[in-house]
């Protein structure tokens, strides 16, 4: 297996792994109009700070992470936005694989850490708790809706 950046050239396939993914257990994400899918993923790839990696079993896409970089002052962080690994590729050590490429290209690149948020009961909670993350208890996640 092996990683690259992935990038605007790449939102067609980005998008199909995606709903691979999340579509299905245990997201069940509902996303009926393919235009608003779309457009979702160009802004996590077309940004300025965009920084999109893609994991690969030969040429095929089987897992990515889409996120971006923030000058913070505490030190350059990657905000994951999306991460995930096609599920019949699952449970046999690609995210782990693809967390830890990943996280040595980072630090190559100067970045001090990897932040995202995640549901407290599902199971990637416990798989980035494996891979060296902690919660930040301090902190709450604040959402109002209109
Ligand atoms: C969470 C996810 C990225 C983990 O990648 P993976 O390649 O399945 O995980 P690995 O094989 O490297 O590591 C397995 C560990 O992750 C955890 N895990 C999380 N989800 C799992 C799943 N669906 N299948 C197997 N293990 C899972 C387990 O704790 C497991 O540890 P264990 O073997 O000691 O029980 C992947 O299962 C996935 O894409 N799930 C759906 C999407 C998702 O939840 N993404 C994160 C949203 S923030």
């Amino acid at each position: 297996m092996h990683i690259r950046e992935l990038g605007t050239d790449d939102v067609a396939e980005i998008r199909s792994v995606f709903l691979g993914i999340f579509t299905g257990e245990p997201w069940n994400d509902c996303w009926e109009d393919p235009a608003q899918c779309h457009q979702y993923i160009v802004e996590l790839t077309e940004n300025r700070n965009s920084l999109s990696y893609g994991l690969y079993e030969g040429n095929r896409l089987i897992g990515i992470s889409l996120g971006r970089v923030k000058h913070w002052y505490a030190g350059t962080e990657y905000w994951i936005d999306e991460f995930g690994i096609l599920p019949q590729h699952q449970g046999r050590g690609a995210g782990t694989e693809l967390l830890s490429m990943i996280a040595q290209r980072l630090k190559s690149r100067g970045i001090v850490g990897m932040v995202l948020l995640t549901e407290r009961e599902m199971p990637a909670c416990r798989f980035y708790i494996q891979n060296g993350f902690e919660t930040r208890e301090e902190q709450v996640f604040l959402v109002k809706m209109l």
